[in-house]
C-alpha cells in the first residue's frame, strides 16, 4: 500500500464517518474501517491515509489491521465474491481443478478482479465447511462436493 499517494478519493464522506468518532482510539479502528469500506467499496489508501492524520493513529498500526483481517480490501472490490477454499480436505478431493476451472472462467488468477468488475476471485485457507470438500463460496451461497465441470454454470448464475 502506498501511503504516500496524491489524494483523489472524496474526503467528504471521510468527514461524515469520522463524525461519531469525536476522540478516536485504537478500538474504534474497525468500525471505522468497516464503514469506510461500506461507504468507498474498499479502502482507498488515501483515506486511510487521512484516517492515520486525523485520528492520530499511526498509519502502520492502520496497515496492519488491514492486512490481518480478510474482510478488508485494499482495491475495488467486484459485484460477487467467490472464495475458493485450498485446505487440505479440499486439496486432496482435487480443490485444485476448481481454481483453474475458476481462474480460466474468470480470465484471472486468486486475488484479482474482473476488468467488467463482476466477480473477485480469492482463495481461503479454509471455509469451515470441510465435510462439503471441496467446496467454493459465491458471496454467502455454498457449492460443495464440486467439480470442475460445474463452474462454469454456477458462475454464470451471477450476472
Ligand atoms: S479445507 Fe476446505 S472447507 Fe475446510
Amino acid at each position: 500500500m502506498d501511503l504516500g499517494k496524491e489524494s483523489s478519493s472524496d474526503m467528504a464522506l471521510l468527514d461524515g464517518i469520522l463524525t461519531p468518532f469525536q476522540i478516536a482510539n485504537d478500538s474504534d479502528l474497525i468500525p471505522i474501517l468497516q464503514q469506510i469500506q461500506k461507504e468507498y467499496g474498499y479502502l482507498p489508501p488515501d483515506v486511510l491515509l487521512e484516517v492515520s492524520k486525523k485520528t492520530g493513529i499511526p498509519a502502520s498500526r492502520i496497515y496492519g489491521v488491514v492486512t490481518f483481517y480478510e474482510q478488508f480490501h485494499l482495491e475495488p472490490h467486484g459485484r460477487h465474491t467467490i472464495r475458493c477454499c485450498r485446505g487440505t480436505a479440499c486439496h486432496v478431493k482435487n480443490g485444485s481443478e476448481l481454481i483453474d476451472a475458476i481462474s480460466r472462467y474468470l480470465g484471472v488468477g486468486p486475488g484479482k478482479t474482473t476488468e467488467d468488475m463482476r466477480f473477485t476471485f480469492e482463495t481461503v485457507a479454509c471455509l469451515g465447511t470441510c465435510f462439503l470438500a471441496p467446496v467454493i463460496m459465491v458471496n454467502n451461497d455454498y457449492y460443495g462436493h464440486l467439480s470442475a465441470s460445474k463452474i462454469k454454470d454456477i458462475l454464470e448464475s451471477y450476472s
